[in-house]
C-alpha cells in the first residue's frame, strides 16, 4: 500500500512509489528521538559554521539559517513545532522545518549523513545524561554520609548468609553502599571520556570529497576528541553499551539498598521507620507502612539489566557500518537514564527521612554469640594458635545453647579464658575491637568518613 506522496522526501530523486503505511509505522523514529532535538540543532549550528569556514556556505546564508534553527528550537521547546508526514526522524524533521522558513536550509546536510549525524546527536545525549546521573548519584552518596556522620556510634549487627556474623558501626554499614556509589561516579566518568568523541565528519561512512573540517565542527560542540576512522564513528555504539552497564550495575547497587530497607523495615527487623511522605499504604490493610521506593529500586534493576543485555544482542550481529538496526539504540538508553534518576531521586528522600531505630539495633548486636570471634583473637594474642582458639570457643558457643550456662559464665569458667576475657561479651564491647583500617570499629570509623568525604569532593568536582 503506498503511503502519502509527500514520504520520501529526502530520497524522492530515487523513488517513483512514496512508503507504505507499515514501513512509516515501524521506522519512524521520530516519537522519541525527538527528545535530542537541542543535540540535533546544535548539531547542525556547528556543521553550518564549520562549512562556512571552509568556503562551502556564505555567511549571509548561515545566519539565516542559524536564525532559523534558533526558531525551530523555539518551537520544539515550547510544544508549537508542527510535524509534518515526511518527519521521518528528528534530523529530517528539523532539516524540513529549517528550509521551510529558510531556502538555504537546504545546503545545511552538505557532507553530512543522518549516520554521523544521529551518532553525533546521541553522544551529546548521553554526555550531558552521563552528567545528570553522576549529579544524582553524587547526591545520594551525600546523603549517606550525612546520616552515618549523625548516627556517632550506633552499632547494628553485620550479617554474612543473612546470618548476625559481628557487630559493625552503623555509619560503617551505611558507608559500605556510598563506597558502591564512588565506583559508579568513577566509571561513569570513564565511559564519559569515550561518549566525548566527535563522529561528525564521518559522513554516511567513508569521510567525504569535500573539504570538510571535523576537527573545527569537533571544536565547536566542546567534544573532547575526533573521530580516526569513519567507518567506526558511524557504527560505534560502545559508548551506549558501556553506559547502559555503568546503569546496570548502578541500579544493581540501589536495588541492594533497597533490599536491605525492605528487611530492615520489617517488624522483624525493625531497624528503621520510614518517613511517611516516602511510603505508602495499603488499601486493605489499615495497619500496613510498606517500603514501595525501596521495592522499585530493587525491581527496576531488572529492567535495565534488559536494556543492557538486549542492546548488546542488538549489536552482535551488525556488520560494518551504518544499519538501521542502530535505531534501536535510543529507547533502552532513554528509559534507562529516566529510570535511574526516578530511583536515585526517591531512594534519596527516602534515606535522607528514614529514622534510624538504634536501640533495636542495639540490642540485636548484642548477643554474646557475636562476640566469639572476639575470644578466639583473645586466645591467639595469648598465644593459642588460631586453629585451636576457633574450637575451644565453638565448643564454649554449643554448651552454652545446649543450656549448660551463659557464655559469660562459661568464659569466666574457662581455665584459657577466665573471667578477664569475659569482659568481651558484655554489649557494646565487640563492635569497638575491630579497630583496623577500614574496620567497623567506630573509632575508625571517623576516619573512613574523612576519606570517603575527600574522595566524594574529588569524584563531584573533577
Ligand atoms: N533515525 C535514524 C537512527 O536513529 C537516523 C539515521 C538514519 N540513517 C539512515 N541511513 N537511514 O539511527
Amino acid at each position: 500500500m503506498a503511503g502519502g506522496e509527500s514520504r520520501g522526501e529526502l530520497w524522492h530523486g530515487r523513488f517513483e512509489g512514496g512508503p507504505s503505511e507499515a514501513l512509516q509505522a515501524l521506522n519512524d523514529s521520530l516519537p522519541f528521538d525527538r527528545r535530542m532535538y537541542r543535540e540535533d540543532i546544535a548539531g547542525s549550528r556547528a556543521h553550518i559554521r564549520m562549512l562556512t569556514d571552509v568556503g562551502l556556505f556564505d555567511s549571509v546564508e548561515r545566519d539565516r539559517v542559524l536564525t532559523a534553527l534558533d526558531t525551530v528550537e523555539q518551537e520544539m521547546a515550547d510544544g508549537s513545532f508542527v510535524v509534518a508526514p515526511s518527519d521521518e526522524d528528528i534530523h529530517t524533521a528539523v532539516e524540513r522545518r529549517v528550509t521551510e522558513l529558510e531556502p538555504a536550509g537546504a545546503k545545511m546536510h552538505t557532507g553530512r549523513s543522518r549516520n554521523d549525524q544521529v551518532a553525533t546527536d546521541l553522544r551529546l545525549w548521553t554526555r550531558g545524561a552521563v552528567d545528570d546521573v553522576s549529579d544524582l548519584v553524587v547526591r545520594l552518596a551525600r546523603t549517606i554520609l550525612a546520616r552515618a556522620t549523625e548516627v556517632g556510634d550506633a552499632q547494628l549487627p553485620g550479617y554474612t548468609h543473612m546470618q548476625q556474623a559481628q557487630p559493625v558501626a552503623l555509619a560503617h554499614h551505611l558507608l559500605a553502599h556510598g563506597w558502591a556509589l564512588m565506583r559508579d561516579l568513577d566509571r561513569l566518568s570513564d565511559s564519559r571520556r569515550r561518549v566525548d568523541v566527535s563522529p561528525l565528519g564521518a559522513g554516511a561512512l567513508a569521510g567525504s570529497s569535500l573539504p570538510l573540517d571535523p576537527v573545527a565542527t569537533a571544536e565547536y560542540l566542546g567534544f573532547a576528541a575526533v573521530f580516526d576512522n569513519s567507518l567506526d564513528a558511524v557504527s560505534d555504539r560502545d559508548f551506549v553499551a558501556e553506559v547502559l552497564f555503568d546503569l546496570s550495575l548502578l541500579g544493581v547497587h540501589l536495588s541492594r539498598i533497597g533490599e536491605e530497607m525492605v528487611l530492615w523495615a520489617s517488624q522483624e527487623f525493625g531497624f528503621v521507620e520510614l518517613d511517611d511522605a516516602f511510603s505508602t499504604g495499603s488499601s486493605m490493610m489499615p495497619q500496613k507502612k510498606n517500603p514501595d521506593i525501596a521495592e522499585l529500586a530493587r525491581g527496576k534493576a531488572g529492567r535495565l539489566l534488559g536494556h543492557l543485555t538486549g542492546f548488546l544482542a542488538t549489536l552482535k550481529g551488525l556488520p560494518l557500518t551504518y544499519n538501521k538496526d542502530l535505531q534501536e539504540d535510543k529507547e533502552p538508553l532513554f528509559d534507562a537514564v529516566d529510570t535511574v534518576r526516578l530511583t536515585l531521586l526517591a531512594l534519596d528522600g527516602m534515606l535522607n527521612t528514614v529514622g534510624f531505630n538504634t536501640d533495636r539495633m542495639a540490642e540485636a548486636a548484642s548477643s554474646p554469640y557475636a562476640a566469639a570471634t572476639d575470644l578466639a583473637e583473645w586466645l591467639v594474642v595469648e598465644g593459642t594458635p588460631f586453629r585451636e582458639a576457633h574450637a575451644i570457643v565453638g565448643a564454649l558457643v554449643r554448651r552454652s545453647l545446649a543450656g549448660e550456662g551463659s557464655l559469660s559464665d562459661l568464659v569466666s569458667a574457662d581455665a584459657r579464658l577466665g573471667p578477664e576475657a569475659a569482659f568481651l561479651v558484655e554489649p557494646g564491647v565487640s563492635v569497638t575491637r575491630r579497630t583496623t583500617r577500614g574496620g567497623g570499629a567506630p573509632s575508625v570509623v571517623v576516619d573512613e568518613l574523612d576519606r570517603f568525604r575527600e574522595r566524594l569532593n574529588q569524584l563531584a568536582g573533577g
